[in-house]
């Protein structure tokens, strides 16, 4: 017999399997929600357990949701199958899909949330931070040598980490909806930007969205980033406005990439892209993959973040160290100031499930 406890681990387990191919919805578990449009997790477990689901306890990592979009709302299937219990940990954030406790309640279902929060928040964070502000989550990922250099004087940058590290940032990429780049690396470098086997090159079936930012338009028509593998938006000022530098307006960036679905950014630019977003309070999580070479010379992993005294110097939270090969991947957490972002609107362009 397994517990209530036993089943809410399991089903915040299984809720990061969705990562990256749920936006704009979330991972949720217990059967787990797969990808978008696909059947929300209640929905596929409701269907392995037939008739065995009336009487029984439905054990779920978010709010069972209570409206109809590309799928039904699931608390009416939960109380149709005769569920006499929910057990949640989050609640859904989301003014569209929220009220299914309540709804349960309304129809004599037992409910008891807050289960597991923390470590349910844990998991599903990008999709929670996100929808809770009406911007993505951004991660800016780099790799850079020991004394923090992220290309060589020559500008050559590609090998700086080993292929299990490289390997490493193909399944990171996997998790995102989309991956953005700044014109700079897409001239140095001409990367392909997409999720793939490096044994082989063979692309994932799911890739994120590509987008170049590119104020003037810069980028080669032979860029490998315009290739058919994953779509690309390469976004000019002209489409998305301009900020102060009169470079592409990064705050409004990511409200358009809210607006299309896009829950999760990695920021795989170079040092001024990445100084750019820091600056502008809009990252919420780093990860440094770091070699144990020395170069001495060549471009800093970050310019210009806005900090000139060290007193200003951004502080991060260290969430994870782990060994890949012979390199150290760190993953810290940015310290969010309210003010950095703006308060999330109920009517933004949430588009719902
Ligand atoms: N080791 C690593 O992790 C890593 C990763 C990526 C790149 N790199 C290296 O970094 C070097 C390229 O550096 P980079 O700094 O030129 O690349 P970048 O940061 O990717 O691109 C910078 C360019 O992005 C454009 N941009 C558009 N909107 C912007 C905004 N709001 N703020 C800032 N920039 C904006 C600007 O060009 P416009 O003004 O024309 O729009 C700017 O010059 C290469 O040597 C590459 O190998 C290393």
């Amino acid at each position: 017999m397994v517990t209530e406890d036993e089943a809410m681990r399991r089903a915040i387990a299984l809720a990061v399997r969705g990562l990256g191919t749920t936006s704009p919805n979330p991972v949720v578990g217990e059967g787990f929600h797969a990808y978008a449009g696909g059947p929300h997790a209640e929905i596929v477990a409701l269907a392995q357990a037939g008739e065995l689901a009336r009487g029984g306890t439905a054990v779920v990592s978010l709010e069972p949701c209570n409206h109809t979009g590309r799928t039904g709302p699931c608390a009416q299937a939960l109380i149709r199958a005769g569920v006499r219990r929910v057990v949640i940990a989050v609640d859904d954030p989301t003014h569209v899909a929220a009220g299914g406790a309540a709804t349960l309640r309304g129809a004599g279902v037992q409910v008891e949330t807050g289960v597991r929060r923390r470590e349910a928040e844990q998991g599903n964070v990008a999709w929670l931070t996100a929808v809770r502000r009406g911007l993505p989550f951004v991660t800016w990922k780099f790799a850079a040598t020991l004394d923090g250099r992220s290309a060589a004087a020559d500008g050559t940058s590609q090998w700086i980490t080993s292929a299990p590290a490289r390997a490493d940032v193909h399944t990171l990429r996997g998790t995102m909806d989309a991956i953005v780049a700044g014109v700079g690396t897409v001239i140095a470098d001409d990367p392909q930007l997409t999720v793939r086997d490096l044994r082989d090159g063979t692309l994932a079936i799911t890739q994120p969205l590509r987008v170049v930012l590119d104020s003037a338009g810069r980028t080669p028509a032979k860029a490998r980033v315009r290739d058919a593998a994953a779509p690309t938006w390469i976004v000019t000022t002209a489409e998305v406005g301009s900020g102060p530098d009169g470079r592409v307006d990064l705050h409004a960036l990511l409200a358009a990439l809210f607006g299309r679905g896009i829950r999760s950014v990695l920021l795989e630019g170079g040092p001024t892209l990445a100084g750019a977003f820091l600056a502008a309070g809009l990252v919420d999580q780093v990860i440094g993959y770091v070699s144990p070479k020395l170069l001495g010379a060549g471009k800093a992993a970050l310019q210009d973040a806005g900090v000139t005294t060290i007193d200003e110097a951004i502080e991060l939270d260290l969430t994870d160290i782990t060994q890949i090969g012979p390199d150290l991947r760190f993953t810290a957490s940015l310290r969010q100031k309210p003010s950095d972002h703006p308060a999330h609107h109920p009517n933004s362009e949430w588009k719902g499930f």
